[in-house]
């Protein structure tokens, strides 16, 4: 079921959301509906925080090529990642970020290349991902989500007083 997205800057954003504990059928049906929204979002991976779910879970697909000039993002490529922690980091690079909580705003922001990750699955098993592709980027993005912060938060000073300055006015331009 495709749920609704929180937009920046609704507060439930800054939530420090919670370690999930129990591994049911809520649980699942969670999982399965962020895979919805974001897909019909055309996201590429979601935070439970941005359906306004304050759990430490989050979603991530990255659009593989199925034919040519042809993506898709098979339920089944999905990455998904429960309570993850940040065993060891490394390195630096930057990459344009987007974030559905935060439609049509794209900005170059700084990340660690490489991390291990470790988390749970829908089960509740250990599992463990050392990555230093996009992946990793997506990774920590979507980690931020769940201490309360938006990528936006991470540009320098100037860059984020024009960002604000322009969300707010394609903010009024919506409501007008
Ligand atoms: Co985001």
């Amino acid at each position: 079921m495709v749920r609704d997205i929180v937009i920046y800057p609704d507060k439930r954003l800054k939530s420090i959301s919670e370690e999930v504990e129990v591994f049911d059928e809520a649980l699942h049906k969670l999982l399965d509906d962020m895979y919805d929204t974001m897909i019909a979002k055309n996201g590429v991976g979601l935070a439970a925080i941005q359906i306004g779910v304050a759990q430490r879970v989050l979603v991530i697909n990255l659009p593989v090529e199925v034919e040519e000039d042809e993506f898709d993002q098979p339920r089944e490529n999905t990455l998904e990642m429960i309570n993850p922690v940040i065993q060891t980091c490394s390195g630096s690079c930057e990459n344009q970020e987007g974030c559905l909580s935060v439609p049509g705003f794209f900005e170059s922001i700084e990340r660690y290349e490489k991390v291990t990750v470790a988390y749970r699955d829908r089960h509740g098993n250990e599992q463990k991902i050392t990555d230093d592709t996009f992946l990793a980027i997506a990774i920590q993005h979507e980690m931020d989500h769940l201490n309360g912060r938006v990528f936006v938060e991470k540009l320098s000073y100037t860059k984020r007083k024009k960002f604000e300055k322009e969300w707010k006015r394609r903010q009024k331009e919506k409501e007008a």
